[in-house]
């Protein structure tokens, strides 16, 4: 029967899943796979979980949609309290909803030059982001995006800004971390830079990579010296991810704008936010008291409404806690199995945000890893790496917060054999 719906990959036969509970997906042959990678870093409290059909029952019966030009909502204030209130210090005070990281991602580079030309500094459009990054496909997102693979086909129509940053976070000091940003300022003039955008652990161009201690204190130093703005790209690390609300806690450093996603819909509904402080939202309400962004969904107040009940669930759970209990036991569990084979050139990360990197020098190994855990019933996400992030050798493994510890050691279990079937027929 012909397909009508697209998928990615156009010459594949994709099974359909069928149904989905807790940290599992049956397909339509009934057979089932462990999400370890919670979709795309997406599904945190794991498949139909029961308290999250209240609030759909609830907005069905009041509201589930009005125009965010019309009318505001309930749902929509009290979920951008509530944001405000689990940052730290109350710091992100304003949301912007949207309905992907993508558009998130967009709506902040659009705040980041729309306030600093409400400041009169209109020459302050540009962006630095870093080499290893994602922060989504639409094509100003792309832009500031060096995800190679994500890039090639629009390669030379893509938004072209200052060169990115490109040092090694694993293998270089922070000195020439913190050289090479000054230096891409220098050159490019401060006058000319708007915003400095980057992922606290880096997900899918950097296969699960954390910076070193100090790191974003000091970059966000040399921001302020220069009038940058630091973005901070939580759509993936956010809302709990890396054991903590947003992944720039770890390192106690504040973004101005910051961008959630993922987590925040948990796979329940879609919806993004764009989060800023005071200090960025203040000048465009007393300037033109505009922000030109949005989407008919915005602000939907079914998915606020979805939303807020996930961070309930985050917070009544303790699933933060969790997070960190489970990663640790993931961790140390990952590290395990990296003795077995020496294709495994390194495994890291934060939380339930854990990454393998294999070694590019095998070609094909990451394919094969994914494919033999799917038939092993296991799903995990691939992610790139290399100097240039190029390379096609990352396995992202990001379960579901509620994962238990008993799934825990089954997801273990099953990737290590899936590994060691690779290895033995390497
Ligand atoms: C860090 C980061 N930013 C932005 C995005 C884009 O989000 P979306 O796919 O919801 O548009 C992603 C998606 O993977 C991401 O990982």
């Amino acid at each position: 029967m012909k397909n009508h719906n697209i998928q990615p990959l156009l010459r594949k036969n994709y099974l359909k899943a069928v149904t989905a509970h807790g940290v599992y997906i049956y397909d339509e042959n009934g057979k089932r796979y462990l999400d370890g990678s919670s979709g795309p870093v997406a599904c945190s409290l794991g498949h139909s979980h029961p308290a999250m059909l209240e609030p759909f029952i609830r907005q069905f019966g009041k509201i589930q949609y009005v125009y965010r030009s019309q009318f505001g909502s309930e749902e929509a204030e009290e979920l951008a309290g509530k944001l405000a209130d689990i940052s730290p210090g109350k710091h992100y005070s304003h949301s912007f909803f949207v309905n992907s990281g993508s558009e998130a991602t967009e709506t902040a580079l659009k705040i980041a030059i729309q306030y600093w030309r409400e400041k009169g500094k209109t020459s302050k459009v540009q962006f630095i982001s870093r080499q290893k990054s994602y922060h989504g496909i639409t094509m100003g997102a792309l832009g500031v995006s060096g995800h190679q693979l994500r890039r090639q086909q629009f390669e030379g129509v893509l938004w072209l800004g200052p060169e990115k940053l490109t040092r090694d976070l694993e293998q270089d000091p922070l000195e020439e971390h913190l050289a090479e940003l000054e230096s891409i300022i220098h050159h490019t003039g401060s006058q000319k830079i708007a915003g400095l955008i980057l992922e606290p652990v880096i997900g899918a161009a950097g296969t699960a990579m954390v910076p070193p201690e100090g790191y974003y204190q000091a970059i966000k130093q040399i921001c302020k010296k220069h009038e940058i703005l630091l973005i901070g790209d939580e759509v993936m690390t956010g809302l709990g991810r890396t054991g903590s609300y947003f992944g720039l806690d770890h390192w106690k450093t504040f973004a101005d704008i910051v961008t959630v996603g993922k987590s925040l819909g948990a796979g329940y509904a879609p919806i993004a936010a764009t989060l800023m402080t005071d200090e960025i939202l203040d000048p465009i309400r007393e300037g033109s008291g505009l922000i030109m962004s949005g989407h008919t969904y915005s602000g939907h107040p079914l998915s606020c409404a979805v939303a807020l009940q996930v961070l309930t669930i985050i917070e009544q759970d303790k699933l933060i806690e969790h997070v960190r209990e489970v990663g640790d036991l993931l961790m140390a569990g990952l590290k395990s199995s990296q003795v077995h084979v020496d294709f495994i050139r390194t495994v890291r990360g934060k939380g339930l945000l854990l990454g393998i990197e294999l070694d590019p020098a095998i070609p094909g190994m990451q394919g094969r890893i994914i494919d033999q855990c799917f038939e092993n019933g296991l799903l995990v996400y691939p992610s790139v790496g290399g100097k240039e992030g190029k390379d096609e050798n990352g396995i992202l493994i990001a379960p579901p917060y509620v994962i238990s510890k008993a799934e825990t050691e089954q997801l273990l279990d099953i990737l290590d054999t899936s590994i060691r079937q690779v290895a033995q027929t390497r």
